[in-house]
C-alpha cells in the first residue's frame, strides 16, 4: 500500500525514533508498505518517520541504478533498530535530495564510511561495513532516525538560499508526484 510521505514542516521528523521488537503490529505489511510508498515515490531509501512512524525502521533499494553501477544490483535492506558504531574514512560531499524536502538538494559531506549493527527484516542480528554511496544513503536515512535532515548539514549561507522553497513546503505549496502529508493539512 502506498502511503503519503511526510513533509518538512511535520513533528514527526523532527522527533528521535525509537526502538521496536518483534510485537510490534503488523510490522511484515508495514515493511512492504514502505517499499511500496518509496518505489512509487521514485525514491532509493525511505525512513518510518517519514511515513509519520517515530520508530527506528529503514528500507533502501539501490537497484534502481544498476544500470550505471552494476556494483548497486540486488543492493536492498531493511534495517531495524541500526546502530552506527563507527564511521571512518574521508569527509567526501555529494548532492542529496529527500522525500520529505522535494524540490530542494544540497551538497552534503558525510564520512566515507561506516560500520552498522542491525536486525534485519527476520530480526536476525547483522553488523556490516558499507562505503562510499551506500554508506551515504545508510547515513541519510540513519539521520532521519535522529530526527536530522540533510539540510541541517548545510551552511548557513545555505539555508538563507533555500529558506523560502523551505516555507512553501511547510504551507503545503509544492508540487509532487507522490502522496504527500505536510503541517497544514
Ligand atoms: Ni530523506
Amino acid at each position: 500500500m502506498n502511503l503519503p510521505i511526510y513533509l518538512y514542516g511535520t513533528q514527526v521528523l523532527r522527533k528521535v525514533a525509537q526502538p521496536i521488537d518483534q510485537t510490534y503490529a503488523n510490522l511484515e505489511k508495514l515493511m512492504a508498505d514502505m517499499y511500496d510508498t518509496m518505489y512509487n515515490s521514485d525514491g532509493i531509501g525511505l525512513a518510518a518517520p517519514q511515513i509519520g512512524l517515530d520508530i527506528r525502521l529503514l528500507v533502501f533499494d539501490l537497484d534502481v541504478m544498476s544500470d550505471d553501477f552494476p556494483e548497486y544490483k540486488g543492493v536492498k535492506k531493511t534495517m531495524i533498530n541500526a546502530q552506527i558504531i563507527e564511521t571512518f574514512g574521508e569527509e567526501v560531499s555529494r548532492e542529496e535530495g529527500c522525500l520529505s524536502l522535494p524540490g530542494i538538494h544540497e551538497s552534503v559531506t558525510r564520512q566515507e564510511g561506516i560500520r552498522i549493527k542491525y536486525l534485519d527484516e527476520n530480526f536476525q542480528e547483522k553488523e556490516e561495513v558499507f562505503e562510499g554511496f551506500i554508506a551515504r544513503v545508510i547515513q541519510h536515512e540513519y539521520d532521519h532516525l535522529e530526527g536530522v535532515l540533510f539540510i541541517d548539514h548545510i551552511s548557513p549561507i545555505r539555508k538563507q538560499l533555500i529558506k523560502s522553497k523551505l516555507s512553501n513546503i511547510i504551507k503545503g505549496k509544492v508540487r509532487c508526484h507522490y502522496r504527500t502529508k505536510t503541517s497544514s493539512k
